[in-house]
C-alpha cells in the first residue's frame, strides 16, 4: 500500500525539528511547501508574533530530547503526524525519539545518540571493526601525553560534542597534546560546557578527505553526493572550506569510501533518513586503498551547502528528505546539473565583522551561482578553533569539478573581509 493510500486524501503533516542556530530553517520550510505537506515546527524559542500559528508550533528543549519528543508526540493526538524530520545535530535525537513514540519510520534513538557523542561513536565502530583512527578517550585527570604516545603522533584532540571543527586541534608531540587538551577545555568553557568533559585523542590520518551525502532506506544506503575537500586539511585547525562534487577520486578510492560509510551506518544501527559522513582515504598498512571513518551524522550536510545539490527534475536535498520522510519513493533520484561546489568562507581572525567588500565582483565570476554572507555585520565572529559559525557561502556550478573549484577560489579572492578587534577603549571609539 502506498503512503497516499494509507493516508487517504488528508494532506501529509510533518514536524520539522529546527534548532535555533540552524542555517536551514528556510530551505526545509520551502521544501515542505514545494512537496505539499503541512508543517509543524518544533523549535527552542517561540518566535515573536507566533500566536496565529499556535497549532503549527511547539516549543521544545532540544537538550532534553526525550521530553521534547513527548511534547511533539502529544501534538499527534490532535492531528496525525506522518513524519518527524530532525535538522542539524541538535535536532536529530529528538526526531528519533519522537519517531519511536509515534511509530513512524525512524532511526533507533541509541544509534543517533552514538553519533552525537564522538567517544561513543568510536566505541561502537571499534566493536564492529570499522576502520577508523586509533583513539583514546581522555577522562579528566587522564595522562594526555601517554595517550598521545599510545595513538602515536601527530594526533588530533577534540571535544566529544561540539561540531564544525570547533576545538579540533592537531598536536605533533605528546607534550604538545597536553597543551592542546588544556586549550580545548577553555574552548568548552567558552561554549558553556563543562571544561571537565572527556575529550577524544586520535591518531592523525593523512590523506584526501571526502564528505558523503546519503539517504538510508530501511538500512540501505543511497548515495546522493560525494564531495571532495580539495584544500589541505593538515591542521593544526581544520577549517571547512571548499566542497566539490562529483569526486575526482579514482574508482577504488570511491568504492572504499562508500563501503566504509555503509559499514559504519550498519555498525551504528542507523536505518532511516539522511546521513552525512566524513572519511579520509589513502593507502592502508598493506598498501591497498583504504578509507577511515572520521565521523557519521544522522542528518544532511550543514550550513547552506545543500543549495548546490539538485536531484532529478531539479528538486532540492531538503525536498528529497521530506519526500522520503512521508514515504514517497525517491530511491531513483540522482544528482543533476554537472559539477557543483560550495565554499564555506573562512573567518580569517576573531573580532567584530565590520564589512565584506567585493561581493559584486565575486558574484560576477563565471560559474558562481551565489554568494551569501550569513554572519551579521557589527557582530563578533570567532575564527577556529574557537568558533563554529560561518562567514558565509559561495556556490558554483560548471562542467567539471576543476572549473567549479577555480570559480570558488576566484570568487573568494575577490572578497575583502573587514574585522576589527572588539572595542575596548574608554572613549568608545572602535580601534581600527
Ligand atoms: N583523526 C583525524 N585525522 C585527521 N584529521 C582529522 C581527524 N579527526 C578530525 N580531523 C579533521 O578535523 C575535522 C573535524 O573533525 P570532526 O571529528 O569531524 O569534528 P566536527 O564534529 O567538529 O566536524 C575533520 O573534518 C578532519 O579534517
Ligand atoms: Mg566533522
Amino acid at each position: 500500500m502506498t503512503a497516499d493510500a494509507a493516508t487517504g486524501t488528508r494532506p501529509r503533516r510533518i514536524v520539522l525539528v529546527l534548532p535555533t542556530e540552524t542555517y536551514r530553517a528556510a530551505d526545509f520550510i520551502a521544501a515542505a511547501a514545494e512537496v505539499g505537506v503541512e508543517v509543524v515546527v518544533a523549535t527552542e524559542h517561540r518566535p515573536p508574533l507566533a500566536t496565529e500559528m499556535e497549532s503549527r508550533l511547539v516549543v521544545v528543549d532540544l537538550d532534553r530530547p526525550e521530553e521534547a519528543a513527548a511534547r511533539i508526540a502529544a501534538m499527534g493526538d490532535r492531528a496525525p503526524i506522518d513524519a518527524v524530520v530532525g535538522v542539524d545535530d541538535q535536532g536529530v535525537l529528538t526526531a528519533a525519539h519522537a519517531g519511536e513514540i509515534l511509530g513512524l519510520a525512524h532511526n533507533p534513538p541509541d544509534a543517533v545518540a552514538a553519533t552525537r557523542d564522538k567517544a561513543q561513536m568510536r566505541g561502537v565502530l571499534a566493536s564492529w571493526g570499522v576502520r577508523q583512527p586509533d583513539f583514546r578517550v581522555l577522562v579528566p585527570g587522564a595522562d594526555v601525553a601517554e595517550a598521545a604516545a599510545a595513538v602515536s603522533c601527530p594526533c588530533v584532540l577534540k571535544p566529544l560534542s561540539l561540531s564544525a571543527s570547533t576545538g579540533v586541534i592537531r598536536a605533533d608531540t605528546p607534550a604538545d597534546a597536553v597543551v592542546v587538551a588544556e586549550r580545548i577545555r577553555r574552548i568548552l568553557a567558552d561554549h558553556g560546557r563543562s571544561p571537565d568533559e572527556a575529550l577524544l585523542i586520535e591518531r592523525f590520518v593523512p590523506g584526501a578527505e571526502v564528505s558523503l551525502e546519503a539517504l538510508l532506506h530501511d538500512g540501505d544506503l543511497q548515495v546522493l553526493a560525494l564531495f571532495d575537500k580539495p584544500d589541505p586539511l593538515d591542521g593544526p585547525y581544520f577549517e571547512e572550506t571548499i566542497y566539490v562534487t562529483p569526486s575526482r577520486l579514482g574508482g577504488p578510492e570511491q568504492t572504499a569510501v562508500l563501503a566504509a560509510a555503509a559499514e559504519a551506518c550498519r555498525a551504528l544501527g542507523l536505518r532511516d533518513g539522511p546521513v552525512h559522513a566524513e572519511l579520509r582515504v589513502g593507502p592502508g598498512a598493506d598498501g591497498e586503498v583504504a578509507a577511515w571513518v572520521l565521523e557519521v551524522a544522522a542528518r544532511s550536510i550543514g550550513g547552506l551547502c545543500s543549495r548546490v545539490l539538485r536531484f532529478g527534475t531539479g528538486i532540492s536535498l531538503e525536498q528529497l528528505i521530506v519526500e522520503h520522510a512521508v514515504g514517497r519513493d525517491v530511491a531513483d533520484s540522482v544528482r543533476t546539473d554537472g559539477a557543483a561546489g560550495v565554499m564555506m568562507l573562512p573567518i580569517p581572525r576573531s573580532g567584530v565583522l565590520t564589512g565584506v567588500d567585493g561581493l559584486d565582483a565575486a558574484r560576477g565570476v563565471a560559474g558562481v551561482t551565489g554568494v551569501e554572507i550569513t554572519a551579521t555585520i557589527g557582530r563578533r565572529i570567532d575564527a577556529l578553533p574557537d568558533g563554529g559559525r560561518y562567514l558565509g557561502f559561495v556556490f558554483a556550478r560548471g562542467d567539471t569539478p576543476d572549473s567549479v573549484e577555480s570559480a570558488l577560489r576566484r570568487a573568494h579572492s575577490e572578497l575583502t573581509v573587514a574585522i576589527v578587534d572588539e572595542p575596548r577603549s574608554v572613549d568608545g571609539r572602535t580601534p581600527a
